[in-house]
């Protein structure tokens, strides 16, 4: 007869609790209690262990042998696995074979969607929806976790005033408000109201903290930056996912003031966890901890790991550091157990939540992975998506009107560019399983929404060569049609991680193909797709029609194609500035004054004598094929007391032909303070959809929480004093009342 030793007594305990329902947080402690008491140093390093299968990967592997680990129990977390019938033969390594059965984690990065794929997110955040956001991340996640999925590396809220850095596709742009109102979204979205619900993911933001800033814009630059600017400007969008309930968070490749983010205790123990009551589980990036040593902070892999556990870090990424040293380390003496305990803790408290205790094959579901792929309802969601993400930067007119929309009888359109028929590169950076058969190219979605007119298509030249020979066949295509489309920008590995580009520019010899189309005397629109602004600066002046379309997902050409035809009115504004030339970067709109503002006739003062100081277009920028006027902006008082507030009110009406959607912009100045403040800064925005001839109030609260920021002694205060209040159709458009604050 077989006897049972005390432990595996334990074990079959630990067996039992973990088919129990989930239930409260005593359960949950319980649970985890139960489980720390009987593992082995080895098994909880192995918790704390995040290696990758060979999809996908961004950096070296550093073990391959991640079966046998899961197996063992050495390795309780795994990224870039999915399908259900592969994560199932994982999950059952990990539940059957190993000793505890402590199911796996599945993570993946469901940036803006799965298969079927939405725009980018830069793309999306100018839909200024955080509606349609969150509902992008929820359908994201339901077709993600039908997959095997449970967990996701997003939202990326890195704010970012640099378009050379190739990442910015992945955020929300250059303000923290709306920055911070796209990661609330997006981490709701994901996450719904119950973790435990299959349908759902795990969020993780990243990357903690202000990856978005590298000098120069070179990826995983050095960041350096003062304490004052990394609170109020970068750091709101992470707390704005903290204070959302995100289960996770993602260190930074970067450094931080001489400090690598992965080993920064200040980031990740007094900010996170002191100041935020962050509660969940801390990941590195992918082999952070490793890269401690070229940054110059550790002297070997041990280092780098105690420095990394002691900063606050739960999880390692690939590394397979805490895999190889915690052991030591810890004989050592250079950490403790609690310092382990407290971050398997989390691993498992996060595996509680997901439900994975209480059946880990929860998100392994054959039948459902079937039915949810590419369901209609994902499909229409990602045209609206795609449609609200589009910004039409000029419309000038042409032979009396507005080149756009296009007329419905035309004869023929010439559709021209490399990027008018490419399925991949609608899908843009970080599209996950994104599949290219289903994309609707541009060219398809000019034949659908045109039935009547021949298409002539013709690629012109590709999007980075110097190939010239295929201008001939655009030239005549062009010669032969009513319109000329022309379609360039970027690939769609040209923006994304290290993908930074020192002249954003379009590449190529694609703005030549467009002049030779302008100087065929033709209506030409330019259609833009790219993973950052642009300089378009020479190509804006000389387009009548600009559409700047970014990469829009799967039904990118259905999109493009209901704007150019009217289907539907263009109605994104831009997140992020567009710079004037490459010199002028970082341009962003609420910069500080200067003690010499520029004057354009006197020459000492701050100014450049090539370019304007303005970005070429400015955030909050979009036209619309109707128009918009705002008239009587009015305050409730000139006066808000410390503890009162006052409301903001403008009349937009529409006073063009199409009915279409404004997004109203509420700006405020803090004219003098203990600390110089911005010119302008976010305090709120409203949608209105407006018929023509149709006028609206929008009214605006505005408090002194609104009005605070890090004075002199570093509190989070409004001081007294003047303020103005802009409100209008973009950050420079506005009309200016003011108000004092006492
Ligand atoms: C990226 C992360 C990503 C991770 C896993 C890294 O290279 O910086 O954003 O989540 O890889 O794929």
């Amino acid at each position: 007869m077989k006897t049972y030793s005390l432990l595996t007594l334990a074990l079959m305990g630990v067996f039992v609790s973990c088919r129990q329902e989930t239930g409260s947080d005593t359960e949950m402690k319980q649970k985890v209690d139960s489980l720390l008491s009987v593992m082995t140093l080895e098994e909880k390093a192995g918790q704390l262990t995040l290696f990758t299968s060979g999809w996908d990967v961004t950096g070296p592997v550093m073990r391959e042998e991640y079966r046998q680990d899961i197996a063992s129990g050495r390795c309780g977390n795994l990224l870039n696995a999915h399908g259900v019938s592969y994560n199932r033969e994982l999950q059952k390594l990990a539940v059957e074979e190993s000793r505890l059965g402590i199911p796996l984690l599945f993570g993946y990065d469901v940036i803006h969607g799965f298969k079927t794929i939405f725009p980018i997110p830069l793309a999306e955040a100018c839909s200024w929806d955080t509606a349609l956001v969150r509902k992008t991340a929820a359908l994201s996640a339901r077709e993600a976790a039908a997959a095997g999925l449970n967990w996701t590396f997003n939202p990326m809220v890195d704010l970012c005033r640099d378009p050379r850095w190739g990442r910015i596709a992945e955020g929300s742009g250059e303000d923290p408000l709306l920055g911070s109102m796209m990661a609330a979204a997006r981490v709701k979205g994901y996450q719904g109201t119950d973790l435990s619900d299959p349908f759902t993911l795990a969020a993780c933001v990243k990357h903690f903290a202000a990856y978005g800033a590298p000098e120069g814009g070179r990826d995983y630059n050095t960041v350096d930056m003062s304490e004052r600017v990394l609170r109020e400007i970068y750091l709101p969008p992470y707390k704005a996912a903290v204070d959302a309930g995100v289960a996770s968070l993602m260190t930074s490749f970067n450094e931080l003031d001489g400090i690598p983010a992965t080993g920064n205790r200040f980031l990740l123990t007094e900010i996170l966890r002191e100041e935020w009551g962050f509660e969940g589980m801390v990941v590195t990036d992918y082999t952070s901890i490793n890269e401690m040593i070229p940054h110059g902070y550790a002297r070997n892999l041990k280092h780098a790991g105690e420095l990394a556990l002691s900063a606050g870090v739960d999880m390692d990424m690939v590394g397979a550091v805490f895999y190889n040293h915690l052991e030591e380390s810890l004989e050592e003496g250079k950490i403790t157990e609690e310092m382990i305990n407290r971050s398997v803790r989390r691993v498992l408290e996060m595996k509680y939540k997901l439900g994975l205790f209480d059946d880990p094959f929860r998100y392994l579901d054959e039948e459902r992975e079937d039915s949810i792929l590419f369901a209609p309802g994902l499909m229409e969601h990602a045209l609206e998506s795609a449609r609200k993400s589009i910004v039409l930067l000029e419309n000038k007119p042409f032979g009396g009107k507005p080149v756009l929309p296009l007329p419905e009888n035309l004869n023929r359109i010439a559709l021209i560019g490399p990027l008018a028929h490419s399925r991949i590169d609608m899908l843009g950076t970080w599209h996950a399983s994104g599949d290219t058969t289903k994309v609707v190219t541009l060219k398809e979605g000019l034949e659908n929404q045109f039935p009547n007119t021949q298409i002539l298509h013709a690629r012109g030249c590709s999007v980075n060569g110097t190939d010239r020979s295929g201008f001939g066949d655009a030239l005549s295509a062009a010669m032969r049609s009513d319109v000329v489309v022309v379609a360039v920008g970027e690939y769609f590995m040209q923006s994304g991680e290290a993908a930074s580009r020192a002249m954003p520019v379009i590449p190529g010899i694609q703005e030549e193909l467009v002049d030779m189309l302008l100087n065929t005397g033709k209506p030409v629109v330019v259609v833009v797709m790219a993973g950052r602004p642009l300089i378009l600066t020479e190509l804006a002046a000389k387009t009548p029609a600009l559409v700047y379309a970014w990469h829009l997902g799967t039904r990118a050409g259905d999109a493009i194609a209901d704007i150019l035809s009217g289907e539907y009115n263009p109605s994104g504004k831009l997140v992020v500035s567009f710079p004037w030339s490459a010199g002028q970067i970082p341009v962003y709109y609420n910069h500080k004054n200067t003690g010499r503002p520029m004057h354009p006739l006197q020459k000492y003062t701050s100014k450049y004598l090539d370019i304007p100081n303005n970005p070429r277009y400015p955030f909050g920028y979009g036209l619309s094929y109707t128009t918009f006027e705002y008239s009587g902006l009015q305050l409730s008082d000139t006066l808000m007391t410390m503890n009162g507030s006052l409301k903001v009110s403008v009349q937009v009406k529409n006073t063009g032909e199409y009915a279409g959607e404004e997004t109203v912009q509420l700006y405020v100045r803090d004219l003098v303070g203990s600390v110089t403040r911005p010119v302008k800064e976010l305090k709120g925005f409203r949608k209105v959809w407006l018929e023509p001839g149709e006028e609206t109030t929008v009214t605006f609260t505005l408090s002194p929480d609104d009005l605070k920021f890090y004075t002199v002694d570093m509190q989070f205060a409004a001081e007294p004093g003047e303020f103005k209040v802009f409100a209008g159709g973009s950050s420079v458009d506005v009309l200016e009342a003011g108000f004092t604050l006492k």
